[in-house]
């Protein structure tokens, strides 16, 4: 695990530990629900108990009366939200992309959407009160089972409306040129939905400061969209709005949207004059935040005796709710990944009475990947090929879906890298061949891809009289170690030592930046915190005078509470001098950075390997993955620790994908079964293999000037088809339907 040139013998590449490492583990890191302001109050929501219809009812006396109870509110009493759209027509649901308006009306959409908060003096009491709400309801009959209605998905109303939306149909070459193949396979592919089920369940604490100025401690990915949102919402300035996010629990998407409890709890802290707290239970985060939507996928490959792809065409259609249009890029891959002369693709969507799903870790693509890498596997064993040399066969060297060329691509050392550490020798091409005792052995491969986005973003740069350097932007941390690295680029940037660097991130208030999604954190925030240190290098420069006139930022060096030149022997200034000739002040600057045009001319992606080793019952069907090898092509990395960490837990969460993960519905109540961690199944430790990482460390400074490209989503994209590709190995059975429990290998 190397980063070369670029870094060498920098703090970037490091396997620094977590700068808020201690803090975390001493539970010294404050989470949203975990402020304690005056006066709190603790807020609990109740759901519907029908999927679709009017509420005809609601009865809060006994809730009311109960102890310690301030408030009960319901689409009865409830102030209305300024911001949430006027409908012309009393029947017809929230416009399409539009967030549930809470508490706006009778109409129910889904099953357990908040009908009802209370608020009460101590939890204990609003959760009791919540239960003394009783509703009744006009029901209407409500579609949620996904295969009953997966013929009347439709085009994304985003595609209708742009004819260059990426989720229109696309074709590359002939339409389903696949079918002309000498040697082709159709075939289905089901994804169940999956739950966001992060450590840190959803929470927020809503405080009016003032009648115009609100003030929300909440889980979130995005300080700044959120800040927006609720100003939007409530019809104030932005200013007058603060979101504070400095620590999240983990959230792997679900932070990406704002949801109803959000609102709720504003609502209710408005109503009661009070900071309102309310956190989800665990069976809440099974309806009232987003997941990974059902998928239905059908593949159609076909590719010449010798191995050459002739076609492939990918449809799929995802599920959404019956209000809100979720999409994602279930196809990408497919469109990008291998020279192919006919590739066409069909995305389409299915308004279902479920709550509106959202992104989870590697979002489409994870799901897309599931099906083309599984089909490559197929393809493979009807060819009688190795996979590996399969894919090495339809290499494409340019961007095939754009004819762009890479920014760069290390997919070929993937390969290489990859089946070394797995011992990929070992794998029989005939499946069942390798047996040790009940225990049949196998082993898979898959890839993944993901773009390498990056966007603009601001830091401000301060050198404080007390000798350190602090560092501010609107990001957050929902567990990669934002902080750690940042921290580490900017030592490298200032030739300042770690210790004397303090990153903040997690408040509104903080300079611009985005959301922590899509696996640009680093690219977008880190190239800004690149850009602010060089200014304030700059602006030292300046202050310190002639001596340091004519001289590069990079050769200066701030070691020893001093601006110094790094070549020996040159003059310093001490930072309290440069204090001093600026006005007795910190110094400070705030730099903006963001991408130029270099998209218009490369194709950017980073590019992930998995290979898994499974062993199957042959008498139960049990099937233990026993090694997980993962490696990223992801450009520089900057905490060798950190990072691993990250593609560990994504291997992990793609072994989720494979063997445990799914939500199980009830229909004939539209409810799901599946709603805790009893039922809704994990990974545990014991289901967790030794995960191998490895990256090729090569940069991309097209990218950005740090050369990263990202590793977030790319950890689990890959992996459940790797794990499922090995199940066929171990036993020549093939499994479509995730997830993969003993009764379908049987
Ligand atoms: Mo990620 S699904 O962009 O949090």
């Amino acid at each position: 695990m190397s980063n070369t040139a670029l870094f060498q013998d920098k703090v970037v590449g490091d396997r620094m530990n977590r700068v808020d490492g201690r803090l975390k583990v001493t539970g010294a890191a404050q989470y949203s629900a975990e402020y304690q302001l005056p006066g709190l109050v603790h807020g609990a929501l109740v759901g519907s108990t029908i999927a679709k219809g009017r509420i005809t009812g609601i009865d809060t006396k006994a809730a009311e009366r109960a102890p310690g109870v301030l408030a009960v509110i319901t689409h009865l009493n409830s102030p209305k939200v300024p911001g949430f759209a006027a409908k012309s027509n009393p029947d017809e649901p929230p416009a399409i992309g539009q967030p549930l308006r809470v508490f706006y009306d009778e109409r129910i959409y889904f099953n357990d959407q908040p009908i009802a908060l209370v608020v009460a003096d101590t939890l204990e009491r609003a959760r009791y009160a919540a239960r003394l709400v009783k509703a009744t309801y006009a029901p209407e009959e409500h579609r949620t089972n996904f295969e009953a209605n997966k013929e009347r998905g439709v085009l994304p109303t985003q595609a209708k409306r742009n004819p260059k939306s990426p989720q229109n149909d696309k074709d590359r070459g002939q339409k389903d040129g696949y079918q002309t193949a000498p040697v082709k396979l159709e075939a289905e592919y089901r994804h169940p939905s999956e739950m966001h089920n992060p450590m840190e369940l959803q929470s927020i604490i809503a405080h009016w400061e003032a009648p115009d100025r609100l003030t929300v401690y909440d889980k979130v990915q995005a300080v700044k969209g959120t800040q927006r949102a609720f100003a939007k919402d409530w019809n104030l300035p932005e200013d007058n709005v603060k979101v504070v996010a400095t620590f999240v629990g983990g959230a792997f998407g679900n932070g990406l949207h704002n949801w109803p409890h959000e609102t709720a709890a504003i609502i209710g802290a408005k109503v009661t004059g009070k900071p309102v707290k309310l956190v989800l239970t665990r069976e809440q985060m099974f309806t009232m935040v987003g997941y990974r939507p059902y998928t239905w996928q059908r593949i159609g490959i076909g590719a010449t005796r010798d191995g050459k792809l002739v076609g492939i065409t990918h449809e799929s259609v995802g599920q959404t709710s019956s209000y809100e249009e979720f999409t994602e890029s279930t196809l990408q891959q497919t469109r990008m990944m291998y020279a192919c002369p006919n590739v066409s693709t069909r995305y389409r969507i299915l308004g279902l009475d479920i709550s509106t799903p959202i992104w989870m870790r590697g979002p489409g693509e994870a799901t897309g990947a599931f099906a083309l890498e599984s089909a490559l596997d197929e393809l493979a064993h009807l060819l009688n090929m190795d996979p590996i040399e399969l894919r090495l066969r339809n290499y494409a060297d340019t961007d095939p879906d754009n004819g762009k060329p890479w920014s760069t691509k290390y997919l070929k050392e993937l390969y290489q890298m990859g089946a070394e550490r797995i011992g990929w020798s070992r794998r029989q091409l005939k499946p069942g061949s390798l047996r040790e005792g009940d225990w049949l052995i196998g082993y898979g491969m898959g890839v993944g891809t993901f773009g390498a986005n990056r966007g603009a973003a601001k830091v401000r740069a301060v050198l404080r009289q007390d000798g350190t350097v602090l560092l501010q932007s609107a990001t957050t941390d929902i567990g990669p170690g934002t902080g750690t690295a940042m921290v580490q680029i900017a030592a490298d940037a200032l030739d300042m030592p770690t210790d004397q660097i303090r990153f903040e991130l997690g408040n509104s208030t903080f300079p611009n930046a985005p959301s922590q999604g899509g696996s640009a954190t680093v690219n977008t925030v880190g190239s800004a915190v690149l850009a602010a240190c060089i200014d304030l290098k700059k602006k030292l420069q300046q202050l310190g005078g002639a001596s340091f006139a004519n001289v590069q930022p990079e050769q200066l060096t701030l070691t020893n509470g001093q601006l110094g030149l790094k070549a020996n022997g040159g003059p310093r200034t001490a930072f309290a001098d440069l204090c001093k000739a600026n006005n007795g002040q910190d110094i400070e600057v705030t730099t903006e950075a963001k991408p130029g045009n270099e998209r218009q001319q490369y194709s950017m992606y980073s590019f992930s390997i998995h290979f898994a080793e499974v062993r199957v019952h042959a008498l139960t069907g049990e099937v233990r993955v026993t090694r997980l090898v993962s490696g990223a092509d992801a450009g520089t990395i900057v905490n060798l620790k950190t990072a691993g960490s990250q593609m560990i837990g994504g291997a992990i969460g793609g072994i989720g994908m494979a063997l445990h993960e799914g939500a199980v519905m009830d229909d004939r109540f539209g409810r799901y079964v599946t709603k805790d961690l009893a039922d809704y199944h994990v990974p545990v430790h014991a289901d967790a293999p030794p995960v191998e990482v490895f990256f090729v460390g090569k940069p991309d400074t097209i990218v950005d000037p740090l050369g990263t490209k990202g590793i977030g989503e790319i950890a689990i994209i890959g992996v459940a088809p790797a794990i499922t590709n090995a199940i066929f190995n171990a036993t020549g059975k093939r499994i479509r339907e995730l997830p993969v429990t003993p009764d379908k290998v049987l």
